[in-house]
């Protein structure tokens, strides 16, 4: 809207631009009733040790330049290191309790599925954008079945190519992340055999291994090799080994994954990093106890894919607050939520790459939004009642509903 100065005022009196404005005001109206101005709530994550939020104050401010309303509840972004007074800043209206941004919002946006009183503040036709992992729960299922919700699940959204935009970032995040924990646990205060990385002067680097060369798998390689370790990276996938050879341009050494070559390269690490995923499943045991007992006394073992169940028979998931544990004389770290570690960089990642798709879902309507976009419609894994996501349906043996409408 054009802004008015002291001699534009005096003409507006006197009616000169008063057709004008009348015009300007109208149309602007017209176009928020066809756009439609959506009210998004943004509650504070109440998941034990979650920090991250759904959106930073400059999403927010993108959103309130749509004209979008955005409720963001009081210090929902403080464990990510955002201010109530940022998101003020932004356009948002602060609340003081969650169950007012619930209440308020045509959509709510968050990082970890639903627990406890959130069921209660759920509306009928609101829409949730946040990561579900359903199949994992069918209580949960049946808790957001039940309030007919539309639950669009972060890690279904899925492009042409298979890639899993929203769970990636937090791929990046863990596989970063593996060296860094996994040099703690090599250290002697931990149990580990008391050796650096990157070795000094004199001193020969550590030496890791990465079992799987996905996204985590990729960025533990970049992380280790750029530090100065000496590694090699595991995959069954050929042509993805053909990617890491090129991008890494041969600072990391590329081996056919097969038990033989995993029992080599264990035996002579002293770090050894596990990102293996088969889609949908349970990941593989593919380092067996007997494995372990005869890696270095010392050496660590940071599995990644714990949260699909790790994939050594020694690994156990463990928590933020204690995160590792010796067995078999090697250290090992298998903490399911890594992103959990770094809130700030893991909100500023993950809102990266949710920020477009809650735009589109906040400009068009989620009906017109998932049928312009094949990859967010897959993200609906419930609508109204209904399971959308054939996986869902699948794990728990009940009908599947297409989202298409
Ligand atoms: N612990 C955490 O906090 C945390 C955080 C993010 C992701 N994850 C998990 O990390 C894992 C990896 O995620 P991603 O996004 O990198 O997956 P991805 O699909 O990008 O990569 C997985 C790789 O494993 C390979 N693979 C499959 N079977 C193999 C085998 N037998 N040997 C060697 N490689 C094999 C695949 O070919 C693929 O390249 C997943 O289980 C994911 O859930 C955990």
């Amino acid at each position: 809207m054009k802004r008015l100065d002291g001699s534009s005022l005096s003409m507006v009196k006197s009616g000169i631009f008063v057709n004008e404005y009348r015009e300007i005001g109208r149309r602007f109206l017209e176009d928020t009733e066809r756009r439609g101005i959506m009210k998004i709530g943004i509650p504070k994550e109440i998941k034990p040790a979650e920090k991250r939020v759904a959106a930073t104050p400059a999403g927010v401010k993108a959103l309130t330049a749509h004209s979008h309303q955005v409720y963001v509840e009081a210090t929902a972004g403080i464990g990510s290191g955002f201010e109530d007074e940022a998101y003020a800043q932004a356009g948002a209206k602060l609340l003081k309790k969650a169950e007012n941004v619930w209440d308020r919002a045509d959509m709510i946006l968050k990082v970890k599925e639903p627990i406890g009183p959130e069921f209660d503040y759920m509306k009928p036709g609101q829409v949730l954008f946040t990561y579900l992992h359903l199949a994992a729960s069918r209580e949960l299922t049946e808790k957001i079945l039940a309030k007919k919700i539309v639950g669009i699940g972060y890690e279904t959204v899925q492009l042409q190519d298979g890639s899993l935009p929203l769970l990636a970032p937090m791929s990046e995040v863990a596989g970063a992340l593996s060296v860094q924990m996994g040099a703690s646990c090599l250290e002697a205060k931990n149990g580990g055999m008391g050796i650096l990385l990157s070795g000094v002067p004199g001193v020969r680097p550590a030496r890791v291994t990465v079992i799987g060369a996905g996204v985590a798998g990729l960025a533990a390689a970049t992380v280790a090799s750029g530090i100065g370790a000496r590694v090699s990276i595991l995959d069954i996938n050929p042509v993805r080994l053909s990617y890491i050879r090129d991008v890494m341009q041969g600072r990391v050494v590329t081996i056919n994954s097969n038990p033989a070559n995993i029992e080599e390269e264990c035996l002579n690490s002293d770090l050894v990093i596990c990102t293996v995923l088969i889609p949908g499943a349970k990941a593989p045991k593919l380092i067996s106890r007997d494995l372990v007992r005869r890696m270095r006394k010392g050496s660590a073992i940071v599995d990644i894919s714990i949260d699909q169940g790790g994939c050594t028979e020694t690994s156990r998931p463990t928590a933020h607050e204690d995160p590792i544990y010796m067995e078999e004389g090697v250290v090992h770290y298998c903490v399911a939520n890594m992103p959990g570690a770094v809130p700030r960089t893991s909100t500023i990642a993950l809102t990266n790459a949710t920020f477009a798709y809650v735009l589109a879902l906040a400009e068009k309507g989620w009906k017109r939004a998932i049928a312009e976009d094949l990859a967010l419609r897959k993200g609906v894994n419930v609508c109204e009642g209904k399971v959308t996501c054939e996986p869902v349906a699948q794990a728990f043996g009940v009908k599947y509903s297409d989202a298409k409408l």
